[in-house]
């Protein structure tokens, strides 16, 4: 029974897998930093010599990612956005970095953030122009995705301003994924079609998938509740649409992680990090590493967490229910487990109980016959065990979130079950 249930699973991921982008990456949601939500399109190095978007800020990040712990738990890509550009193309018609802010160049760049054992991430556009009036790769779509290959760069977010019509949306965001392939290198393919198309057409998410590894759906993250909250209620309203489609190889992107800036409430930040992890996102944090308090640095190094994100089933989880400002979502995890997320939406007062039936959990399965409870967020915690009909008492700061990981119990030690009893009572374990 066990062993059939394996093979139906691994059937399911092959299953999935086969409609992905065929570049065997992201096979988890990838991690790392990107500097866009804290650093902007900062270009001042004279007035803002730390924040400005140079060689400087990404060596600086990668030196970081290596010795502070950040790799040893999966962060991996350095990734740079908007901004890096030079004004134009050089005499070959090739992108060029800014000469002041890279004066060394990508490929030095490159190389340095592989000594550390990390990858590098650049920013281009399927239009004219970047959002920020840089040069588009419209026309240019094998020039650029040969250059960023000849540099050795490991993934490309690919924005969609400037793009004109969305049959010329669709045609450069696919033109690219095979330009990318043709160079023969390893790529990671950052999307944002879907976002550019959403508000006109709703995207055959199917097609995405096929040549994309993550995508963007919604607006920018930005470092404020109201954005986090936003992306959650989005997300929750398209899960139809959007959960389905998700698996190895191809993510929904939620974007950037803002742990660890100002505008989070500590209990905000716990709700990004947790409900992150159920979406299975891609985790790029937008943060200072040169200066992060010890708390936030704690939650996103969370390896249970993580590995929550990262579960290689790689089923995006989803909300089960809302009711009363509580909302509670759940992703299926391998070896038949869940985690849970009780999220209290409230915004005012103080903590408040919320208590649900363990039987709504996995569609009745979570808990069946019995299960074991953990709390990984806020902190670590036994809730022990439980059966498919107990009741659970979570309580929750207003904005916060508690993170669960159920572990279903599928053979209990002859010893706890009552022998001569058809119906299962654990409540005495
Ligand atoms: C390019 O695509 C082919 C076929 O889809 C695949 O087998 C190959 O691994 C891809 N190469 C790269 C570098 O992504
Ligand atoms: C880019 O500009 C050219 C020249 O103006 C125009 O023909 C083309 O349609 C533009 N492309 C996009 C994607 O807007
Ligand atoms: C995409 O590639 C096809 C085939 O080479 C070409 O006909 C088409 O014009 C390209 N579209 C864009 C937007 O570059
Ligand atoms: C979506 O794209 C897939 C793959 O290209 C295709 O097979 C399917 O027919 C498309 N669905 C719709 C509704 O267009």
């Amino acid at each position: 029974m066990a062993v059939a249930l394996g093979w139906a699973v691994a059937a399911l991921v092959l299953a999935e897998g086969a409609g992905a982008l065929d570049n065997g990456l992201a096979r988890t949601p990838p991690m790392g930093w990107l500097h866009w939500e804290r650093f902007l399109c900062t270009t001042d190095c004279a007035n803002t010599p730390h924040a400005c978007v140079s060689e400087q800020l990404f060596m600086q990040m990668a030196d970081l990612l290596a010795a502070d712990g950040w790799k040893d738990v999966g962060y991996e890509y350095v990734c740079i956005d908007d901004c890096w550009m030079a004004p134009s193309r050089d005499g070959g018609d090739r992108l060029q970095p800014d000469p002041e802010r890279f004066p060394h160049g990508i490929r030095q760049l490159a190389d340095y953030v592989h000594s550390k054992g990390l990858k590098l991430g650049i920013y281009g556009d399927v239009g004219n122009k970047t959002c920020a009036g840089y040069p588009g790769s419209y026309g240019h779509y094998d020039l650029d995705a040969q250059t960023f290959a000849d540099w050795g760069v490991d993934l490309l977010k690919f924005d969609g301003c400037y793009h004109g019509t969305l049959d010329l949306l669709a045609e450069g965001y696919k033109n690219m994924s095979l330009a990318l392939n043709k160079t023969g290198r390893s790529i990671v393919y950052s999307c944002e079609w879907p976002f550019y198309m959403l508000p006109v057409q709703k995207p055959n998410y199917t097609e995405v998938k096929q040549y994309c590894n993550h995508w963007r759906n919604f607006a920018d993250v930005f470092d404020a509740w109201i954005s986090i909250k936003s992306i959650l209620d989005w997300t929750a309203s398209h899960q139809d649409s959007i959960v389905d489609v998700a698996g190895p190889g191809g993510w929904n992107d939620p974007d950037m992680l803002v742990i660890g800036n100002f505008g989070l409430s500590w209990d905000q930040q716990v709700t990004q990090m947790a409900l992150w992890a159920i979406m299975a996102a891609p985790l790029f944090m937008s943060n200072d590493l040169r200066q992060i308090n010890p708390q936030a640095k704690r939650l996103l190094q969370n390896k249970e967490v993580i590995a929550i994100n990262q579960d290689p089933l790689g089923k995006q989880g989803y909300r089960i229910t809302k009711d009363n400002n509580f909302e509670l979502w759940e992703r299926p995890l391998t070896g038949r487990a869940y985690a849970v997320a009780v999220v209290n939406r409230h915004e005012i007062g103080g903590p408040q109980l919320f208590t649900f039936a363990t039987s709504i959990l996995g569609n009745g399965l979570a808990c069946n016959p019995a299960c074991s409870i953990q709390q990984i967020l806020p902190t670590s915690e036994d809730y022990g065990l439980h059966n498919w009909v107990s009741f659970l008492k979570v309580k929750v700061n207003p904005t916060g979130t508690v993170l669960l990981k159920a572990a279903v119990i599928e053979e209990l030690p002859e010893e706890k079950l009552a022998p001569k009893s058809k119906k299962l009572s654990l409540d005495t374990l």
